[in-house]
């Protein structure tokens, strides 16, 4: 139900006393569609029909997110936080019931402070996932971070939901390597490592965004890489026997040294194989001969350059300024779109790779399929050690991925993807069929709110999927630390309140 207006305009009159007004955007206020469009990365969340916050508050620092979080508590007004807003269900700047909330944007709050000597930084989290490698690069050429492949990409998010790119298999996930946060909780305090509990801290790390309060900042551990990187990109069409190099690549990727990834794009009747591996072409060619001989890699496929560069290389497939590449936040690319994703835990038959390429990648409304294989660092972690579960055993990722450009094409698309989905299931991970939570698909499922509480029984459908076991104990932490469940969304962690 809609709160009183005088609840409203209470709001508004609590923040102007805390926050400089220009740092203020009612719904009303002219350049309020500019604000609130400027992050939306999928069109869909665009429409009008889609339900937007009365206000955004964009802070430039920890004290206005306090201000913010204190106003709404006392006003009954809810905050929803985006940092880069490429969630990909929106759910960071739109309800999908009607409700009363704000938008706290961090896209001001954007430093990042490098120590190159103790090997960590300092990120706050509207720096975009580019800045923060940037930056790194900046203080040392010989240091990385293990987070997403799209430069622009809010560090909060990703962070926040784990976070993996080109280095997975090295380094692991992104909130793994996360060593401190700075977080403002449901009461409105300034925490970090050492005033929150050991659970508050475990959970904010890979245990998704917004359920357990607002990270302002978060110190990462920088992860060495050599000066020399290799990365290539070898595309293969059916004809030329993209099949059973797949079929072969399903097995051999999970089990390839720590220093190399290779994962595939699947799109139409072609696999394209990108590859980063940390170390030059000379040593790379007689692994690739000796692991995997049917992809026929020679040196001509060899691009040598540093970590640095290979970001827009995999990510953009050109080289622009690095300025350009990474620091650029105004990216155009805002399609509409939808996402799904999938954990393989057992090679598909050769027939299942067939009808992927032979026909559902061939259909009207075909997605792509990213496969990102794990093995390595990512599946030595045990299971419980961060909330994000998908560990020991897993041979790949599949990300489903359809794009669309005009607003009433998406039903080719929309279909595909749940056929597609639907048809994978014999194949992939079961009892729970696991999900990435940073790749958010609310088909999985949405939190029933019941007496003003998202309900545990509704969360725990989609909740164990992203999560497996670890959403029972990401629940009780919500229970502790947010009971009467204030930062929520439709996919947020709902309080399981444990009596003794
Ligand atoms: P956004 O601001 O929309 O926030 C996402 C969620 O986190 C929301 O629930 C939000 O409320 C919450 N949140 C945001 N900031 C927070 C904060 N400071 N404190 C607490 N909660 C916060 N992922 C990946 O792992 N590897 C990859 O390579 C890619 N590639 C990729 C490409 C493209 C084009 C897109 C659109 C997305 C990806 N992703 C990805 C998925 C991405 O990691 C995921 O959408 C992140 O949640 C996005 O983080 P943002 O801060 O940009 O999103």
């Amino acid at each position: 139900p809609a709160p009183p207006v005088a609840a409203k305009e209470d709001f508004l009159g609590c923040l102007v006393k805390e926050i400089p007004p220009r740092l203020l955007y009612a719904k009303s206020s002219p350049a309020f569609p500019t604000v609130l469009g400027q992050t939306i990365r999928n069109s869909r969340w665009s429409s009008p029909d889609n339900v937007k916050p009365l206000y955004i508050i964009t802070p430039t620092n920890a004290s206005h997110i306090q201000s913010a979080v204190l106003c709404g508590r006392r006003n009954g007004v809810r905050i929803r936080v985006r940092s880069g807003g490429h969630d990909y269900e929106g759910l960071s700047y739109r309800s999908i019931q009607p409700e009363n909330f704000a938008v706290v944007d961090l896209n001001l709050m954007r430093a990042v402070c490098v120590d190159d000597k103790a090997g960590t930084a300092w990120v706050d989290s509207g720096a975009q996932l580019g800045e923060l490698y940037y930056a790194i690069n900046k203080a040392s050429k010989v240091l990385a971070f293990p987070a997403g492949v799209c430069p622009t990409i809010g560090v909060g998010g990703n962070l926040a939901g784990g976070g993996f790119g080109m280095l997975l298999r090295k380094f692991g996930i992104a909130a793994e390597n996360v060593i401190d946060v700075k977080l403002v909780d449901a009461n409105g305090k300034l925490l970090d490592k050492s005033s929150m509990s050991a659970d508050h801290f475990w959970a904010v790390r890979g245990g998704g965004g917004e359920s357990f309060g607002i990270v302002v900042s978060w110190q990462v551990k920088l992860q060495p890489v050599p000066p020399t990187v290799t990365v290539f990109k070898i595309p293969k069409t059916v004809t030329e026997g993209a099949i059973d190099i797949v079929n072969k690549w399903q097995v051999v990727a999970p089990q390839l040294p720590a220093d190399l990834m290779i994962r595939v794009i699947a799109q139409g009747p072609k696999a394209t194989f990108e590859a980063l591996y940390l170390g030059t072409c000379k040593t790379l060619m007689p692994l690739m001969q000796s692991k995997l001989p049917e992809l026929a890699m020679n040196a001509s496929h060899c691009n040598e350059m540093s970590w640095i560069e290979s970001v827009p290389f995999i990510h953009l497939d050109h080289k622009d300024s690095l300025e350009d590449d990474l620091l650029n936040r105004n990216n155009n690319f805002k399609p509409f779109a939808k996402y799904k994703s999938d954990y393989v835990y057992e090679p598909f038959p050769k027939t299942v790779w067939e009808q992927i390429f032979n026909t559902w990648l061939l259909k009207p409304g075909a997605g792509i399929m990213i496969l990102d294989p794990y093995g390595a660092a990512i599946s030595a972690t045990p299971e419980g050690a961060t909330p994000f579960p998908h560990r020991k055993g897993v041979l790949f990722n599949i990300q489903y991925v359809n794009y669309w450009f005009a607003p009433a094409a998406g039903a080719a698309p929309l279909s595909w993807s749940k056929d597609m989905y639907n048809y994978m299931e014999p194949y992939v991970s079961k009892n729970p069929r696991q999900a990435y939570a940073n790749y958010r698909d609310i088909d999985l499922g949405r939190n029933e709110v019941v007496d003003d509480i998202s309900t545990y029984t509704s969360g725990k459908v989609w909740g164990q999927k992203y999560f497996k076991n670890n959403f029972q104990r990401l629940a009780i932490t919500k229970g502790k630390v947010d009971p009467t469940d204030y930062f929520r969304n439709e996919q947020s962690i709902p309080p399981l309140i444990q009596k003794y």
